[in-house]
């Protein structure tokens, strides 16, 4: 083992090291949804912009774009869930230990966090079936012609369709009472939080989650609505 192994197993190890890979993976899931959505949102111009948009992101670089995305989605993912994970384990068994319970309120918190994160990876499975694997054979034959019309398929013509958008809307909204959490103690693990800023950053992170709430549901529900066909 070189030294610099040595050191990353040695911050690994230690709580703030975890804390550190916890914050910065979820910055980077955090600017990956905002992309997602400003591309999402692509919808609304029509047919020819969004198709044109899916065809851009399916062709970058040789079609290596999205493959380097997806590869280092993965990774940031998977860190960040086995992070809190171990994290999670080490609170316990400090609880445990110390049998002492002034951590009442940031448990509360957690708990929170593990089920909304929980439920947003079961989405994120689902969604990666829905439009990227297409399982439903329908939506690939759709899709082959137009990503546009697959969205519009993926949550318009029937009651299967109705309960999909009410799962999104449940995932969004449990997606952003994750992100608004998770901003504000990102803050603190960066070291950005103080008395002074406390408020600003949890407006700040609040108001973040809001607009990608608004704004992810707004698509199933208007397509389902039929404002956008
Ligand atoms: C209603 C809101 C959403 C819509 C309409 C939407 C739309 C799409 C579409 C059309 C694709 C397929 C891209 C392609 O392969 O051509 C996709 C992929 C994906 N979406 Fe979403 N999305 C939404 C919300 C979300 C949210 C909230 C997340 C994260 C929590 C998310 C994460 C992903 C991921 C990880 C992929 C896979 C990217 C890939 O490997 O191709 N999406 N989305």
């Amino acid at each position: 083992m070189n030294a610099l192994t040595r050191s990353a197993a040695a911050y690994w190890n230690s709580s703030i090291g975890k804390k550190l890979v916890v914050a910065v993976t979820g910055l980077a899931m955090v600017l990956f949804l905002a992309g997602h959505l400003t591309g999402n949102l692509l919808i609304y111009a029509g047919k020819e912009a969004f198709d044109e948009y899916a065809e851009f992101l399916h062709t970058a670089g040789h079609g290596a774009l999205i493959w380097v995305a997806r590869f280092g989605l993965i990774v940031v993912l998977v860190l960040h869930v086995w992070a809190t994970i171990l994290l999670t384990r080490e609170n316990r068994a400090a609880r445990n230990k110390y049998e002492f319970n002034a951590t009442i309120q940031a448990s509360k918190s957690s708990r929170i966090m593990i089920w909304s994160g929980l439920t947003v990876l079961a989405f994120i499975v689902f969604h990666i079936l829905h439009f990227t694997v297409r399982t439903n054979s329908h939506l690939a034959e759709i899709a082959k012609e137009s990503p546009y019309e697959m969205v519009i398929a993926g949550f318009s013509g029937g009651f299967l369709q109705v309960l999909v958008v009410l799962f999104y809307v449940i995932a969004m909204t449990l997606l952003c009472s994750h992100i608004s959490h998770g901003v504000a103690s990102m803050f603190q693990t960066l070291g950005f939080r103080s008395k002074k800023s406390a408020s600003l950053i949890k407006r700040v992170s609040l108001g973040y989650a809001v607009v990608i709430w608004a704004g992810f549901v707004s698509i199933p529900v208007a397509i389902l609505l039929g404002f956008v066909n």
